[in-house]
């Protein structure tokens, strides 16, 4: 099954949200599976349905929306798993059903306890198992990339047999090296007599920052499948990045010789999307969607870019959707310019009152700010997935004074379910200042890991997009708020990392949960 295009696979609502902190609601998942789809990946691996009621809720609704993209969703090679994964699917146009086992030995020995021959015997049982409940079935090898190859040889080809009709090398802890890796994949294509019936995909972890090298190498090897994540999200050091397979494949397609589907040109407002709605912010060198990626800072280079774009630019930054940070709306926009404005974006609300609760926002922040650019509108977006979180804890006023010479002191009113609280503290600063203000009130005995801002545009009167991570118990939150004053955007994201904190996540992780 060898073909000049390369299947992209997104695993961002999946083992994306396995990053600590980036759990995501229904309606949040719902908002970037239409951005994926309009972006025109070819499979949205949606979740992992068993792990709780609101992952399956998640897939099965991320199943009824989707029209043109597969949707997928995993599970163990487990009975309960496969048919709670047929179950959310049932809604699909076109669905998958992605299986797994571990097949190295140090998982077979020490986390399944089970003998090579149960593995490929409990692998064929739930692939065929899956089969029965829906055509497209894909069988993953957990950490393939520490796997014995005659063993991965002899399971593949017995799931293949089973009716698998994608197989997944998945390089899980990240420990691959990019010429081994695109030779395991070699040697497996050529050794399995029936490889010729499924497509080989490729799901790389980037543990030492080679997950993109090693999925091209496996793709110039055969492979035609990429599963790979928005902003390399996902466990650990996450997973390939989508914009980088993707800008790879097409910048060097006269090497590669290799395309995929994707329309590049949403990659950028996507990558705000799933920034804003995760709370991981993208590092300005990142490829392809850091602010800096295009950014020419020496008069060398300026120079040779006004003269001729190629002289130091592989790809165009339109391409991937960089707007030239034109001014788009101001105070006088109305909802029809707002709401077309976000669609071209790659936005779209699924309620009336999403939109609404927007467009709000969109007329407040028009009120302090003239211009208001494509990025405004991103963060505000972000913004509205926060304030849709359950408000146990609400901000009602807060005042902070900051003079020369003198400490920071910050009086500030929170309503706690409904009751008002009001405080002042002393701080090292005007955002320790209300954060410990917001401490004393909540006690909540979380501890904070992070806390950054980054200005969305360029000027002064720039919306100021602020994370909080907050740890309690071995739960990961991230907050966000976006305001235009920056002590509001971390109070707002400190607010709502604290509600966030509140709501229930309890749910499996695949790779870890008992068998
Ligand atoms: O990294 C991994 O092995 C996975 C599998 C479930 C495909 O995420
Ligand atoms: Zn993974």
């Amino acid at each position: 099954m060898n073909s000049d295009r390369v299947i992209i696979f997104d695993t961002t609502l999946r083992d994306g949200e396995q990053s600590p902190g980036a759990s995501m609601t229904r309606e949040e998942k719902l908002r970037i599976a239409r951005a994926l789809e309009m972006m025109k990946v070819d499979i949205i691996e949606a979740g992992f349905p068993i792990a709780s009621p609101g992952d399956f809720d998640s897939v099965k609704a991320v199943a009824g929306l989707v029209k043109n993209s597969t949707v997928c969703g995993l599970a163990r090679a487990l009975d309960a798993d496969i048919d709670r994964a047929g179950e959310a699917l049932q809604p699909a146009a076109s669905g998958r059903i992605h299986t797994f086992i571990a097949t190295s030995p140090i998982h077979m020995e020490h986390k399944l306890r089970m003998q090579p021959e149960q593995v490929i015997e409990q692998a064929v049982h739930a692939v065929k198992r899956a089969r029965n409940l829906i055509d497209d079935v894909e069988f993953s090898c957990e950490d393939a990339g520490r796997s014995d190859i005659d063993f991965l040889c002899r399971i593949i080809e017995a799931a293949i047999d089973a009716g698998a009709r994608t197989i997944n090398i998945p390089d899980t802890v990240g420990y691959a090296i990019p010429h081994q890796f695109g030779a395991t994949v070699a040697e497996l294509l050529q050794r399995i007599p029936n490889a010729d019936k499924a497509v080989f995909s490729v799901h790389c972890h980037n543990d030492l920052g080679l997950a993109v090298a090693n999925s091209l190498s496996a793709v110039v090897q055969g492979a035609r499948q990429v599963e790979c994540t928005i902003n390399g999200l996902g466990e650990r050091a996450g997973n390939a990045s989508l914009e980088e397979i993707v800008m790879a494949l097409r910048t060097r397609k006269d090497l590669l010789l290799l395309e995929t589907n994707i329309d590049t040109r949403h990659i950028v407002s996507i990558s705000k999307l799933v920034s804003g709605i995760t709370g991981f912010p993208v590092q300005p060198n990142k490829a392809i969607v850091g602010a800096n990626a295009f950014a020419h800072e020496s008069g060398i280079h300026q120079d040779g870019v006004l003269k001729h774009r190629e002289t130091y630019e592989i790809m165009s930054a339109e391409s991937v959707g960089w707007t030239t940070n034109k001014m788009v709306l101001g105070k006088h926009s109305g909802r029809a310019a707002f709401k077309s404005r976000l669609k071209e974006l790659g936005i779209d609300f699924g309620t009336e009152s999403e939109m609404n609760n927007a467009f709000a926002r969109f007329k407040e922040l028009a009120d302090k700010k003239h211009e208001i650019f494509d990025e405004d509108l991103q963060a505000l977006v972000s913004d509205t997935s926060a304030s849709e979180i359950p408000e146990f804890y609400k901000l009602v006023y807060s005042e902070v004074c900051s003079r020369t010479g003198e400490t920071p002191v910050a009086k500030l009113t929170l309503s706690v379910n409904g009751q008002e609280h009001s405080v002042e503290c002393a701080g090292d600063g005007p955002v320790d200042a209300v954060f410990k203000a917001i401490e004393e009130i909540a006690d909540s005995q979380a501890t904070l890991s992070l806390y950054s801002v980054n200005a969305i545009t360029r000027g002064t009167d720039s919306l100021g997009e602020v994370t909080v991570r907050l740890e309690k118990g071995g739960r990961i939150v991230n907050g966000s708020g976006a305001d235009t004053d920056i002590i509001v955007a971390s109070e707002k994201a400190y607010i709502n990392a604290l509600n966030l904190l509140l709501g229930s996540t309890e749910r499996a992780h695949p790779q870890i949960a008992d068998v």
